[in-house]
């Protein structure tokens, strides 16, 4: 492996899908800027140009909405090529933006680019303390039940397809969403991509909450979809932490921080499913999603420690060439190349592989980090890989597999936030 030509290919994805201040995923199939991704970017650029790193986290935080939510997508300029766009959310800001957030990793990340660069951070982290701590706050008030991190759109997840949702999308009707035509299957292929039934009932999820006018109150009473994810109150509860260490280090109030920390840690507790692993479950119903995958490993990145989960993980990576699969190959659901029903993605493997060192659990956190090194470094710069062979898939350049690759699991990357 030639380190050096990868990272400088790492460099030129980062570069070259630069808008002018925001990353695209990558060009083409996601062509404006997505709230997670952009904090993954920011975390990349912070290994060699800070000052880029923090202009990204400056434009993703201009599409915060007044009541704190920092939305999933950001439409800063008009792009063709992606559905739905602008006009499908009608939301009446500028710039425009969906009307549905994304997971919140931006206060760990954003630790890490302060961290990377103190002196230079110092005055952008006071900027953006206030910003996070209300999106923080938007959160705990309208998306907190029992500790638990609830989403209404199963794309606030991030992990959009994933068999978590199956039982809770079953019950929402998409018949009546009319003519519309999708995108991305213009750019790669269908079958690695969420069915047509499925992206029905997220446009029905969509125009609900269009309708409700983003109301959180109505959507809460009687949206189509509510489910709590367990991915989401990881990382939530992560990104409170980190927050948590930023307020002390900056002399602000930690009170209210440290509130939230407790009750998202007894919500943890609610989302073990007794079939042995943490599991996101139906708000509406109350089953459990019977799901277990790698937001189920992301317990250590929150600071969770469980012995009978590490048993589980280990065994999926004795199944699995290069980290963790998104849904356990031995579950019926499981589907290789299918988006997040199995596909391993970096930034997953990444955040359980730091949690996993931090929580002491080094051997396996080593191989998680290798593993992820040697599927970079054969297969390419790709949005998603197959777990059992590493064959890659989706969008190609893809700006967080190169940011991971940069920041953690390259050879010359640091390794931890
Ligand atoms: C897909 C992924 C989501 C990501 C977006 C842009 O929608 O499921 O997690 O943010 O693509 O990469």
């Amino acid at each position: 492996m030639d380190a050096d030509k990868i990272d400088r290919q790492a460099r030129r994805i980062l570069r070259g899908n630069d808008r002018g201040g925001y990353t695209v995923p990558t060009a083409g199939l996601y062509p404006y800027q997505w709230n997670w991704d952009s904090c993954f970017a920011a975390w990349g650029f912070s290994t060699f140009d800070v000052k880029r790193a923090w202009f990204e986290i400056h434009t993703l935080f201009t599409g915060q909405w007044d009541n704190g939510m920092v939305p999933h997508i950001i439409f800063h300029k008009r792009a063709d090529g992606y559905f739905p766009g602008p006009d499908v959310w009608q939301v009446p800001r500028v710039p425009h933006t969906s009307g549905i957030t994304q997971p919140p990793v931006a206060a760990t990340l954003i630790r890490s680019v302060y961290e990377a660069d103190k002196h230079y951070g110092r005055v952008h982290m006071e900027l953006v303390y206030g910003r996070l701590v209300s999106w923080h706050r938007w959160f705990m008030t309208h998306r907190v039940e029992e500790g638990m991190v609830a989403i209404t759109h199963p794309w606030e997840s991030g992990r959009d397809n994933a068999a978590d949702w199956d039982a809770a999308l079953e019950n929402v009707d998409g018949s009546n969403v009319g003519e519309y035509t999708r995108c991305d299957t213009a750019h790669v292929d269908a079958a690695m991509r969420p069915s047509k039934e499925d992206c029905d009932r997220y446009l029905a999820i969509v125009q609900f909450s269009r309708g409700a006018n983003w109301d959180e109150a109505v959507i809460a009473k009687d949206g189509p979809f509510r489910v709590a994810d367990v991915g989401m109150t990881f990382m939530l509860l992560r990104a409170c932490r980190d927050l948590l260490h930023i307020a002390a280090e900056l002399d602000h109030y930690t009170g209210e921080i440290e509130g939230w920390i407790k009750v998202l840690e007894a919500g943890v507790a609610r989302h073990w499913n007794p079939e042995g692993f943490y599991d996101s479950l139906d708000l509406r119903t109350g089953a459990f999603s019977g799901a277990p995958g790698s937001a189920s490993f992301l317990a250590w990145y929150a600071g969770v420690e469980n012995e009978g989960l590490l048993q589980l993980l280990t065994d999926i990576l004795d199944r699995t060439a290069f980290g963790v699969a998104s849904l356990d190959p031995r579950r019926r659901r499981f589907d290789a190349l299918r988006y997040w029903r199995g596909p391993i993605w970096a930034v997953l493997n990444a955040m359980i592989g730091l949690g996993l060192a931090e929580m002491g659990h080094t051997l396996l956190a080593a191989k998680l980090r290798r593993d992820t090194q040697r599927l970079i470094a054969e297969h390419g710069f790709y949005e998603y890989f197959s777990p059992l062979d590493g064959a890659p898939a989706g969008g190609k350049s893809f700006t967080w597999t190169a940011a991971i690759w940069l920041a953690w699991a390259g050879p010359h990357a640091r390794g931890r936030l």
